[in-house]
Order: C-alpha cells, then structure tokens, then sequence
C-alpha cells in the first residue's frame, strides 16, 4: 500500500481513495489513532490528511501524530489536514471560523513558476472548490505560500519543501475543482515517487473477495437488466460465487426490441447462468398503467418489480441479494450523502428481507465500463447506451401506458437507434432517450385529419449523467428520424430535446 489516508472526519475522505483509484494507486483509510504504528510497519510513500469538521481549537478534534511530519514520508494535508498541519507548527497560524469561512467555488492563484512539484502543469488560476470553516492565517515558520485566493487574501495552499509537508485548503480530490486530478497525479507521481500498483485485475478480485466474505455460505440472487452495472457485476461474481449465486432477469414488458435475446446471449458471452423470468409482464402493464404520475409510476414499478424478485428469491431459496448500484444511483436517490431524492431508483432500497450486497457502491460509471472490457463484454455493455430499469414504462409520458403504446414507442425507439448507428451517430453520443408524448395534436394523413401523439426524440452525451449536454444531430439525421417515425399512423410530430440536466433530468421520468 503506497498512499495512507488518514481519515479526520470529511465527507470526502472515499472520493480522495477514488481518485487515486482512479489514477491506479491503492491506498489505505485509517482512523489517526491507528495510523501511526501502521506507518512504521508498512513505510507507504506518501501520507493524505483528510478534511474534516472539527477546529483545531476543539477539544475533540483528531489527535492525529505529529511524528508523520518528522518520518520523512511526503504529507498533504487537505483543508482540516492542512490547519492541523498549521497549527502543530505554530498555534497562533489558524483563523477562528468567522473570519475565513468559505463554501463552494473559488478561483485559486497557484505558484507554478519555481518549479512547484504539487502544481505543476496546473495553470495560474483554476476554479477549486472549497467547504472549510478556519483558515491558515499565515504559512508557520520554513513553509511558503504557493496558492492563494480572494486577491492573495486568502492562504489556499502552503509547503515546506525541505520536509516535504504540503497543505491545500480547497479540496483537490472533488470534481469541482477543475484540475482533473493533476494535484493528487504530482503528489503521488512527482512528490512521493509512486508507481501505479492497482489494476483491473485487483479491482476485480477484490470485489470478489469483499463479496464472498459478505455472502458466507449463504446463496445470492442478482437481478441482470443487460446494463453495464448489473451484466459486468454479474460477471465478475460467477466464476467466484458458482453454485452460491442465481442471476435472474425479468422481463418486465418494459424491454426495448430484441432486448431479452441481446442480454441472454451477452450472459452467455460473459459467463453467467441466466434464467429469464417473463411470466409477469403482464401484472407490470397492468399496475403501472393505472397513473401518468412519473413518481408514483417509478414507485409501482418498484413495487411489482420487489414482489417479483421476493418471489424469485424464495424459489432459489437465496439469502442474499446482490445489487449493482452505483454510487451515483445512490447519491441521487439521498441513500447517499446529504443530497436530495431526485428520483426513485426501482432497485435501492429494496426492503426484501434479504440481506443486500451492493459491490459497486463506491464505483462510478465510467469504472464499471472498464471493467466490462475485461469480460468481452464491450460490444454489448461497454458502448451500449444505458437503459434504465423501469425502461419504456418511463418512455410513456403524460398517458396511461398500454400495451399498444409500449408498441409503438418500442418501434419508435428501434427505428431511432437503427438511423443513428447507419450514420454512425450512436457512437457520440451517450445516451438516446426516444419517448411517447401522450398530448395529442392535429395532423394531417392521407388527406385526412389524424389526432394523434408525439415522439420526442433526446440525443445527450456526458461521462457520469450528474450532468448533461444535449448533442445536436445533423439536420439530414433529423429528417430521415422524422419521415421515418411519421410513417406509423399513430405519430403526428418529432420534436428534438437538446436540453441540457441541469435543469432536465436525462429521462422525461
Ligand atoms: P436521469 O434521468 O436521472 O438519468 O438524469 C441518469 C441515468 O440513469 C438512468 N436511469 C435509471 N437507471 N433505474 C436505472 O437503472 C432507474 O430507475 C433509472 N432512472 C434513470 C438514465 O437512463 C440515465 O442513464
């Protein structure tokens, strides 16, 4: 283990471990009180300090060694890491909370001209993100000031060369601040002269492991969608559960065309033993179809969904259920952090009594797609646009779903897709949403008059879907959509949503 981190409290202390995941390092978080002796048994090359909540001034404030500054291990401290290492040199360099208190966007001046090891090939001045209540007032003896904000107001970072010691008190390891990940990649690479230790294979054995020792000698079930979390987790874990895990996918009438064949053969491919479950497709329809309600449908579908995997899961006699959520999913549905429910995900929080694994918790999108190269799976998940688990029930809007309707917006979306690889579109773009809009308007057919719906056609590229563009399609792709989708006697119009999330979120629903 090349990098410890020692946790001091922040909400961010996992997001410092997945950038350096990300940059191919793994590391270790540790409490302060345990960090000490693990550091002179394992002699890691570099030490992160955390962010954290707690003052220096505070009685309870972590104890974290002040030895780690004298082993000569490279330091960084972040935000709380970087006060702390303030304050042990000088106890008079920190402001209380009122005088330096800063939450959120801040552009930061860097020292990048005398050879900075820790900014460099970073430009002069970058938006970081910042969530701190004290402040270092003024770099302790034998540290420099090397970034500032607030025209130099402001101490944003500080070293001592000589020893090695750097603070930042914005936050690098974050996505706001807009250095993708060059501060972490010159600590690590330049500073503490790391070598990347961690590959796929780790990843994937350690998800194996962790999974394993979770489930004992219990039996798992695992729902397969054929999306890139479900299909790449579920191939992962069977060679190394066997027996002990059941994968399932339940065909829930929401699929797109050819969907269930895709995902079995895909299954196939990777390795997985698929059982489709389709015997109640029709209890979906039925049950979804009773509101136009976007979050009283996702909760239904959520509902029959949970019921059919409940009964599923006692046929197999399972004991545990593996999920493929992500971080992201929960982050958006508030199981994770602070943040706000935007929409219910139909599988998490599944209340089943079945105890619930989740290996892909900590994961985002563009990590699990990686590993689905490893599994052959690339055609089919890797450049596969996402799909959600209510599917085209989410793609009806504004009018009960039947199943006429699913037939129509199902064609309509196979339509689309077919255009959009023939002009080799579908590669840049991230994700297409083709959706029934249920307000009829008038339109004119074979010289007469048709009251008819709409499709509404969403082209949007993005990396992690927090956030998304719309992608404008050429208007010749647009036109040939157009003719295409008017020919069904049911499609009055095409409107093309470019909007971007935020404000609209990727599905209508
Ligand atoms: P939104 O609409 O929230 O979508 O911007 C972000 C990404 O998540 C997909 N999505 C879902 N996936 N179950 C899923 O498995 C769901 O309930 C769900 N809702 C949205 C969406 O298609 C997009 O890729």
């Amino acid at each position: 283990m090349q990098i410890l981190i020692i946790d001091l409290g922040s909400q961010y202390t996992e997001i410092i471990r997945r950038s350096l995941r990300y940059l191919g390092y793994r590391s270790l978080i540790l409490p302060p009180e345990e960090s000490l002796e693990w550091i002179k048994k394992n002699k890691p090359k570099g030490i992160i300090l955390s962010g954290g909540s707690a003052s220096v001034y505070d009685q309870d404030a972590p104890k974290v060694p002040e030895e780690i500054m004298d082993m000569g291990i490279p330091v960084l401290g972040i935000c709380f890491g970087m006060q702390w290492m303030a304050y042990k040199q000088d106890n008079g360099s920190v402001h209380r909370v009122q005088e330096g208190k800063s939450y959120g966007p801040v552009e930061v001046s860097f020292e990048t001209e005398s050879g900075n090891r820790l900014f460099a090939d970073l430009p002069e001045k970058l938006k970081c993100w910042s969530s701190h209540g004290d402040s270092v007032k003024n770099a302790p003896d034998g540290f420099k000031v090397t970034a500032t904000s607030l025209a130099g107001s402001v101490i944003e970072a500080m070293e001592n060369g000589e020893k090695n010691l750097f603070g930042v008190q914005f936050h690098p390891e974050v996505e706001q601040t807009e250095d993708e990940n060059a501060i972490l990649r010159n600590f690590t690479e330049k500073i503490c002269g790391c070598k990347p230790d961690y590959s796929k294979e780790d990843i994937i054995q350690e998800i194996r492991e962790r999974t394993k020792k979770e489930l004992g000698s219990g039996t798992a079930i695992i729902g397969v969608s054929g999306g890139v979390d479900s299909t790449t987790l579920a191939a992962i874990l069977a060679p190394a559960l066997g027996e002990h895990l059941k994968a399932f996918m339940i065909d829930t009438g929401g699929m797109r065309k050819g969907e269930v064949e895709k995902v079995k053969e895909m299954a196939k491919r990777a390795g997985i033993h698929l059982e489709v479950v389709d015997k109640y497709k029709e209890k979906f329809v039925r049950e979804i179809g009773t509101t136009i309600d976007a979050e009283e449908k996702r909760a239904k579908f959520r509902k029959v969904y949970g019921e059919v995997f409940q009964e599923t899961a006692k046929n197999c006699h399972a004991t545990h259920m593996i999920q493929g959520t992500l971080a992201t999913d929960l982050i958006e549905s508030g199981s994770k952090g602070n943040s706000d429910l935007i929409k219910t995900h139909h599988n998490v929080d599944l209340e089943l009594g079945l105890k619930e694994i989740m290996p892909l918790e900590d994961f985002f999108k563009f990590e699990v797609r990686d590993l689905a190269y490893e599994f052959g799976l690339e055609d089919l998940v890797a450049k596969r646009h996402p799909f959600p688990g209510p599917g085209l029930y989410l793609r009806i809007v504004g009018v009960p779903v039947t199943d006429e309707l699913l037939e129509i917006v199902r064609e309509a979306d196979d339509e689309v897709s077919k255009i959009l690889i023939r002009h080799g579109a579908d590669g840049l773009i991230s994700q297409i949403i083709v959706a029934l809009l249920g307000v009829k308007t008038v339109g004119v057919k074979g010289d007469g008059r048709v009251y008819e719906y709409s499709i509404a056609v969403r082209t949007v590229e993005t990396a992690d879907f927090m956030t998304v563009k719309g992608f404008q399609l050429d208007p010749e792709i647009c036109s040939e959509i157009i003719s295409t989708l008017t020919r069904h006697p049911k499609i009055v119009r095409v409107f093309f949503d470019w909007t971007p999330k935020p404000p609209a979120t990727t599905e209508f629903e």
